[in-house]
């Protein structure tokens, strides 16, 4: 629920009076939900059955049907930065037990001023207070769209943290523009087979440019089906001394010195840091000036509808590694921290479309 929304208000989309014959079942008191009362390994990872969450008037209830697993939940976990978690999460007493973000599954409430949705219809989005590693997760309106039927709900799970920030990176802060004329702008991803990486080649090359994805020789092939034009490996090839120049450069990882970052720029061209430590980050914001600046993507209907509209004519197609059941939402954490995955790692409560 967002922080400013209404009283809660709870309306069934069928009442008694209604003439409707379809009305949903009663929906249960508990739900099951994978929460965490302490920082630390996955261990820390308890199953318990909880109340389940408010919905507030401008709210939706999803029936979670799958969950996507992410670095976002991997740093909320273990307090990675600690500072920041610990100010946002609790310094002690974790504010918000339940994690998982991106979602997708089954609308059974709709709050009194929701307009988008309807009870039964099939969703994805991004829950910004998390919650989705439950059986039901309140999400606001403005943070889901319509699931395609093209896709699964693990894939459409798999989009929204990943694309949203894919896409605003390169969009907005970067300034890469469809529609274009002239030569293909020159985009560098830096991480480009992780989660966020794999979104930022796929709609790098959606916006009309060329792409070159940087990671680990072992994801080559992941990237380079993702659409990447050429691949670099990280262990052997340095961006920052070669003689290319890019107009854009996504960087995920955030360790590259900034001065090396800015140099590998063409003369209007952008860098864009997703990750780093704080104060190569708080530098970024404070010297980094227009053309090196730092990311906080914010979900949105409008971007929401744009990735829902991709994944539709399959212009964006997520891979899954694994579904693991919420029983198992320690192990998927495990394999999140681990890294070298090929594709998202989702909780799921059923599979299919
Ligand atoms: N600013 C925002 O709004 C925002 C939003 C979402 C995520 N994030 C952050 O963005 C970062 C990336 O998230 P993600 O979900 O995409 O993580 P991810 O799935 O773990 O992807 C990271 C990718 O980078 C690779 N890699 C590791 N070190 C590298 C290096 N030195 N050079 C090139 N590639 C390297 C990893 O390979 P291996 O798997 O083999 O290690 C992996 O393929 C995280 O720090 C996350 O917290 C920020």
């Amino acid at each position: 629920m967002t922080a400013s929304a209404p009283a809660p208000i709870l309306v069934p989309m069928a009442t008694p009076t209604d003439s409707r014959t379809d009305s949903p079942p009663a929906l249960p008191a508990t739900m099951r939900a994978a929460t965490y009362a302490r920082y630390g390994t996955p261990d820390v990872i308890e199953l318990r059955d909880l109340p389940l969450p408010t919905v507030g008037a401008r709210d939706v209830l999803v029936r979670t049907r799958a969950t996507v697993v992410g670095m976002g939940d991997w740093r909320m976990l273990t307090a990675d930065p600690a500072v920041a978690v610990r100010l946002y999460q609790g310094v002690f007493t974790i504010r918000r037990p339940v994690l998982g973000y991106g979602l997708s599954g089954v609308v059974e409430r709709v709050g009194s001023a929701v307009t988008r949705f309807e009870v039964g219809d099939a969703v994805f989005g991004e829950a910004p207070q998390g919650g989705g590693f439950a059986e039901f997760t309140a999400v606001p309106e403005t943070h889901l769209a319509a699931k395609p039927e093209r896709v699964t709900h693990e894939q459409a799970a798999a989009t929204p943290v990943a694309g949203i920030t894919a896409l605003q990176g390169l969009r907005d802060v970067g300034r890469l523009a469809s529609g274009r004329t002239g030569p293909a702008p020159r985009v560098l991803v830096i991480g480009a087979g992780g989660a966020v990486g794999s979104a930022a080649v796929a709609i790098a090359k959606i916006l009309g440019a060329h792409v070159t994805g940087l990671d680990g020789a072992a994801k080559h092939e992941f990237v380079l089906a993702h659409g990447a034009d050429a691949v670099l490996d990280r262990r052997t090839d340095d961006f920052t001394t070669s003689c290319e120049r890019w107009d854009v450069i996504l960087d995920m990882i955030g360790s590259a010195p900034v001065a090396a970052c800015r140099r590998a720029l063409t003369p209007n061209g952008r860098y864009v840091a997703v990750s780093g430590k704080l104060r190569r980050t708080a530098w970024l914001s404070l010297f980094g000036g227009p053309r090196m600046a730092g990311l906080i993507a914010k979900p949105n209907a409008a971007d929401l509808e744009l990735l829902s509209g991709w994944l539709a004519d399959g212009r964006l197609d997520p891979v899954v590694a694994r579904t693991y059941p919420l029983e198992e939402t320690a192990d998927a954490l495990r394999q999140v921290g681990a890294g070298g995955n090929l594709g998202a790692i989702v909780i799921g409560t059923v599979s299919g479309t």
